[in-house]
């Protein structure tokens, strides 16, 4: 829904693929949800981004619309926002490939997402989706006149080059963009999650295994086992056992985030409740649970009618394609194309 032409935008957008996880719910989902009464919210399944690393058609389908089902789930209300698939909005596309005339091969070579997913399969079999992935993401951006994105600290670099190309293509060719800001949850306050086996780690859905990754779908008893394995420490028990010190207690320092991320309040004050990890990963687990019952409860609902899923996107889509083709027309007329 879109709102009075006072109130900022706000955009974001999730890859379909491999299921949400409590990382991504933490850093993201909640603030969307959160920012739907504040903002003009526009909200995406990118499914084109899913498209950088190999996977299945059929997959990437079911995943698409699954997704959007649990983005409901979490609290994102079509009355509010606009939700949409990326693909059904072909400007996305478009945009980006103007956008790719103006960034440069140094910068997108340097984005470290890049570097580590081709270091993944090898340089030479990368997709080249996955090396201009950072511009169709600022296409995503720039499209809605976006003024807040709301993403996780890992999406810090690509929200800069999001900032980089706008500015130069608006020195280039004059005022057609507005420069978006990035809002990422505070330090302790679920920006970063990491992997509950490897806490040097950020949480991920490519992780290699997924003992360490907190799926929204998980039911109670896999939630409970998760957390309860997650690896800490061998100190003893006792006072200072429990502290939020990332650098000397990665572990036991995500425990106390999810659980300040979960229930509110401060990480290194709620370490002073105790003294061991037994109850520190009870009390994470118990507030996991009760966090993503009703999440759960929705989703299973929703999921048994994809039809009414589908009308939510056909409707956003529309909203959202309105928007795009404005400011994308926009931009093909100062670039220099041909009106038609
Ligand atoms: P994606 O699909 O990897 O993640 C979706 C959102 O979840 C956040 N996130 C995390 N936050 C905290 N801890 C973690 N361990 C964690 N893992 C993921 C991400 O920062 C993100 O906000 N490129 C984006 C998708 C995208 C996008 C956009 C985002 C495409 N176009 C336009 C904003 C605006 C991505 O791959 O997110």
């Amino acid at each position: 829904m879109t709102g009075t032409s006072t109130t900022k935008t706000v955009l974001s957008g999730i890859q379909p693929t491999g299921g949400a996880h409590l990382g991504n719910y933490l850093g993201a989902l909640r603030w969307w949800v959160d920012f739907q009464d504040r903002y003009n919210a526009y909200y995406c399944v990118v499914d084109l981004h899913a498209l950088t690393v190999p996977g299945e058609p059929e997959e990437l389908r079911r995943s698409t619309l699954d997704m959007a089902a649990l983005l409901l789930a979490c609290g994102l209300d079509p009355d509010r926002c606009t939700l949409f698939v990326q693909s059904h909005v072909r400007q996305h596309a478009e945009l980006a490939w103007l956008l790719q005339c103006t960034a440069s091969m140094g910068e997108l070579g340097r984005m470290t997402q890049f570097k580590d997913k081709a270091a993944k399969v090898g340089y030479e079999s990368a997709r080249a989706g996955l090396f201009t992935y950072p511009v169709l993401m600022a296409a995503d951006i720039l499209l809605y006149d976006t003024d807040v994105v709301p993403v996780g600290d890992d999406q810090r670099q690509h929200l800069e080059l999001t900032r980089d190309l706008a500015q130069r293509w608006n020195a280039r060719y004059g005022q057609t963009f507005t420069v978006p800001g990035a809002a990422i949850p505070p330090a302790g306050g679920g920006a970063r999650i990491m992997d509950l086996q490897e806490p040097e780690r950020k949480m991920s859905k490519s992780a290699t295994s997924d003992a360490g990754v907190v799926y929204l779908s998980d039911d109670p008893g896999a939630l409970q086992r998760k957390i309860k394995r997650a690896v800490t420490d061998l100190d003893p028990p006792g006072p200072g056992a429990v502290r939020w010190d990332r650098e000397a207690k990665p572990g036991v320092s995500n425990l106390l985030e999810l659980l300040a991320a979960l229930r509110g309040g401060d990480p290194a004050e709620l370490a002073k409740d105790y003294e061991s990890y037994g109850p520190l990963k009870a009390d994470v687990a118990a507030a996991a649970i009760e966090a993503l019952g009703p999440v759960q409860e929705r989703y299973r609902t929703l999921q048994a009618d994809p039809s009414a899923v589908l009308d939510v996107l056909r409707h956003g889509a529309a909203q959202a394609s309105a928007k795009a083709e404005e400011t994308l027309e926009r931009a093909r007329r100062a670039v220099g194309l041909l009106a038609r």
